[in-house]
């Protein structure tokens, strides 16, 4: 049976970490980091999210900034309140939770962030410096990956990392993170997608294997190379009236089966989700630094 990656408990480790980091800065330099966070419409999932964001924002001593508004908001006044976060020295990061409604503009919205307060790492400033090796911020999802990688003391250098996705904010910046020439990193790093032919011969070369397709059931255990790694960044909602909320979460794949086959895997919920939050607050720690120039 496989060891079980525990990202809820890894991400309480770290969030101790953070806590006492929080407190020094509170103290010797009088520094509250501060997060505006957006969301506009009420999609569930999305709420629940930045619920998430905040809670776990006031549980290790970061000020959380509520905007929140109907669906039908104006992009105007949505670029015209980011210019005002951006401006305010009070705010160290600014996070617009994706996905927005239709009639706005989502990469005007996301280009119109400061990359020095853009601690989801989406703007394109931030992408390039990945893309380089340069410093900046990294997405929470493929950040929180290599974390949770590294300190279950999983070397991935030299090692074979199948991604299965290709999006900007999972796929993509997880593969420029793995192959970089750096701690953490060095990995032999093949991306998967829906263009893919024979998926699974693919799936089945990888050391590391990284499910990001947003598709319930997508891997199952002839997918796995006996002994692989699987980490499971699915989320998807399915029906169970047992629940008081009248769903539950699973993930992209078929965990019993494939924890019976690798040689670790991460579950969902518990998993990646925890983590993509820890490496949020880190982004905005290391924001709330550097905007008072203090040391990273
Ligand atoms: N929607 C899904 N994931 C994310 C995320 O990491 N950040 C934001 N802002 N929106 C998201």
């Amino acid at each position: 049976m496989a060891k079980i990656l525990s990202g809820k408990e890894l991400a309480q480790k770290m969030r101790e970490e953070m806590k006492a980091e929080l407190s020094e800065l509170k103290e010797k330099h009088n520094l509250v980091p501060a997060l505006a966070v957006v969301l506009v419409g009420d999609d569930p999932a999305s709420m629940s999210y930045v619920k998430g964001k905040e809670k776990a924002c006031a549980e290790v001593g970061i000020d959380v900034q509520k905007y929140k508004f109907d669906a039908d908001y104006e992009e105007n006044s949505l670029l015209k309140l980011i210019a005002d976060l951006n401006n305010n020295p009070e705010v160290h990061g600014i996070l617009v939770q994706l996905p927005l409604p239709e009639h706005i503009d989502e990469e005007k919205v996301l280009y119109a962030i400061d990359p020095e307060k853009d601690v989801d790492g989406f703007h394109p400033i931030n992408v390039g410096r990945l893309m380089i090796g340069a410093p900046g911020y990294v997405p929470g999802t493929p950040h929180g990956i290599q974390k949770m990688l590294s300190r279950n003391g999983i070397d991935i250098s030299g090692m074979h990392v199948v991604i299965l996705g290709r999006s900007n904010i999972v796929g993509k910046p997880l593969a420029l993170l793995l192959v970089q020439k750096k701690e953490e990193a060095n990995a032999t790093v093949t991306i998967c997608h829906t263009g893919t032919k024979n998926i699974g011969e693919i799936t089945k070369l990888a050391d590391v294997l990284v499910v990001a397709a947003g598709r319930p059931h997508t891997v199952n255990a002839d997918m796995v190379k006996e002994g692989a790694v699987v980490i499971d960044v699915g989320v998807n909602r399915v029906e169970d009236k047992t629940k008081k909320s009248g769903f539950r979460l699973i993930g992209d794949v078929e965990f019993e089966e494939v924890a019976a086959k690798a040689s670790a895997i991460s579950p969902v919920p518990g998993g990646v989700g925890p983590m993509t939050i820890t490496m949020l607050l880190h982004n905005v720690i290391i924001a709330a630094r550097k905007q008072r120039g203090i040391k990273v």
